[in-house]
């Protein structure tokens, strides 16, 4: 990581050097402060302003000469359009916008957290503080030669952001900040190479989560052996890298006995596609496949770093698929943990082999209020929608309805497909109960009409992340390949609807 910045959240009293970021909007209006730190510079603004037909638009930036006689190299006057439009997310990507123009390393940095017209709010504060953490973000671990200015030392910024209500704002920001930690966490998972990050490897990762007092249960190959998780085994059969099932359990509530909510995610540490091996072509990306349980462990960081106050279990599934002269086959039937069987028609449909184990054990042992999976788990959905949402399956309207409107809130956004009986009945297979693929048509949908068969009657989501959890195009928040999909969006989700 290039940068790690230190954010310290401090009044607007404190001492101004270095550089220093001001908001403006699109009537180029500023707040009491900036207009007092910007006053030496004359109408120097307004001029360059003019100059560079800078309007103040939403995530422009004009860079601005230190007024004489402060102790400063520049000024960043970043503009929000139209203020009282703003949400959480677009502080967040003003917060990555002002680090995405700063230096790399070493310098002081003031950011003038305030609004033309009053105070910023401290959540909206602790947004802006947020989105610096996370554009800093960089995975270059394997790079030996560093770009100079990477190489400038010390790898620190301090960000003092000046707010009216100092208490509250440093409250927030060490709860936002642990949130941050917790997507460089699925981030830096999802980036990591599959000979480094392989599934006991992953466990190990897992099992840190400890020190912040999420328990952490490893089940190993004999234990799922005995529980009869036949079909998450047979994907990792053919690998010399042993499988591994990681039960975390975060119990924040208030009442100690709430019944927990459930996420569960698919960990594929590499996936070759197996005996039906997928073409050569961009298969370095399926290092990615495990980007389900990247962000459940991501996730649970984020909610025992912040304390939050609900009764939260992530399950992870984490295997390899290898083609092997012990890798399962195309044809071979398996009695999954739940009892019910599955023809393997495509050794490559795996992800949802893993996950009707993971998914049946957590309902039957747990007995959540709901659960929710994430998943890599279709090609097809990037069909469908891209790289902008994620494809949200559901038994449970209510459920779909809380993370539509989390996704809103963050940013991360889901999109509702359909499941039912006419989708459902093209899995049935001729020799066992199910097959693991439907044919060509509808892939994720039947997919997910699988999953759909290991639920029971609790209220499930399945969020098929193939196209938001990997291969992240660059944003306002960062340049990572893998962006920590999915952390804000159940961290918001939970912290709206179970923590009161
Ligand atoms: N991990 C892949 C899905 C995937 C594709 C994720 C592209 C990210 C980017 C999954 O295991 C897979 O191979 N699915 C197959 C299913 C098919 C064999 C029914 C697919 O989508 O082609
Ligand atoms: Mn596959
Ligand atoms: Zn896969």
């Amino acid at each position: 990581m290039a940068i790690s910045p230190k954010i310290v959240i401090s009044d607007l009293k404190a001492p101004v050097n270095g550089i220093l970021v001001v908001i403006t909007n699109d009537d180029l209006d500023f707040g009491p402060a900036a207009k007092a730190a910007l006053k030496p510079s004359g109408d120097l603004f307004q001029r360059v302003a003019k100059i560079e037909k800078f309007k103040g638009k939403r995530n422009k930036v004009l860079d601005l000469a230190a007024p004489a006689g402060l102790k400063l190299e520049h000024v960043l006057v970043v503009g929000v359009g139209k203020a009282k439009d703003m949400k959480a997310e677009d502080w967040l990507k003003v917060g990555g916008t002002v680090m995405g123009r700063l230096p790399a390393a070493g310098r002081n940095v003031t950011v003038l957290a305030e609004l033309p017209g009053g105070k910023l709010s401290a959540d909206d504060a602790a947004q802006v503080a947020l989105g610096m953490k996370l554009r800093a973000y960089k995975f270059d671990r394997y790079k030996t030669k560093k770009k100079p200015e990477d190489e400038e030392k010390p790898h620190t910024v301090e960000i003092k952001l000046g707010v009216g209500d100092v208490a509250a704002a440093k409250k927030t920001w060490s709860r936002a900040n642990g949130v941050g930690d917790g997507i460089i966490l699925a981030r830096e998972l999802v980036n990591e190479p599959p000979n480094v990050l392989f599934p006991v490897e992953f466990a190990r990762r897992a099992s840190e989560l400890k020190k912040l007092g999420v328990q952490v249960e490893v089940l190993d190959e004999p234990a799922m052996k005995k529980l009869g998780m036949n079909a998450l085994l047979a994907v990792g059969q053919g690998s010399e890298r042993d499988s591994r099932l990681v039960v975390m359990r975060w119990n924040g509530a208030k009442k100690k006995s709430e019944t927990p909510i459930a996420i569960v995610g698919k960990g594929v540490c590499f996936d070759t596609g197996g005996i039906s091996i997928k073409p050569a072509a961009s298969m370095e990306d399926m290092k990615g496949d495990m980007a389900g349980a990247a962000c459940v462990t991501g996730l649970m960081h984020a909610l025992a770093a912040r304390k939050a106050e609900a009764n939260v279990i992530g399950v992870i599934g984490i295997v390899e698929n290898m083609p092997d002269g012990n890798s399962y086959r195309p044809g071979d039937i398996l009695k999954s943990y739940s009892g019910q069987t599955i023809e393997v028609i495509n050794t490559d449909a795996e992800g949802r082999l893993v996950l009707c184990d993971a998914l049946a054990y957590t309902n039957e042992r747990f007995k959540p209020k709901l659960m929710i999976d994430l998943a890599t788990l279709t090609g097809a959905i990037l069909v469908a929608l891209g790289q902008e949402y994620a494809g949200m399956f559901s038994n449970d309207d209510k459920l779909a309805e809380r993370l539509t409107e989390a996704g809103k809130v963050t940013g991360e956004h889901v999109w509702r497909m359909p499941l039912g009986p006419v989708y459902d009945k093209m899995i049935d297979s001729k020799f066992a109960d199910m097959k693991n693929t439907g044919g060509r048509f509808a892939g994720s949908i039947t997919a997910a009409q699988f999953l759909h068969r290991y639920v029971g009657k609790t209220p499930w989501a399945h969020l098929d992340i193939a196209g938001t959890g990997m291969a992240a195009h660059n944003t306002e928040i960062g340049d990572s390949w893998g962006p920590g999909w999915g952390v804000r969006l159940l961290n918001e989700f939970i912290a709206a609807h179970y923590e009161k």
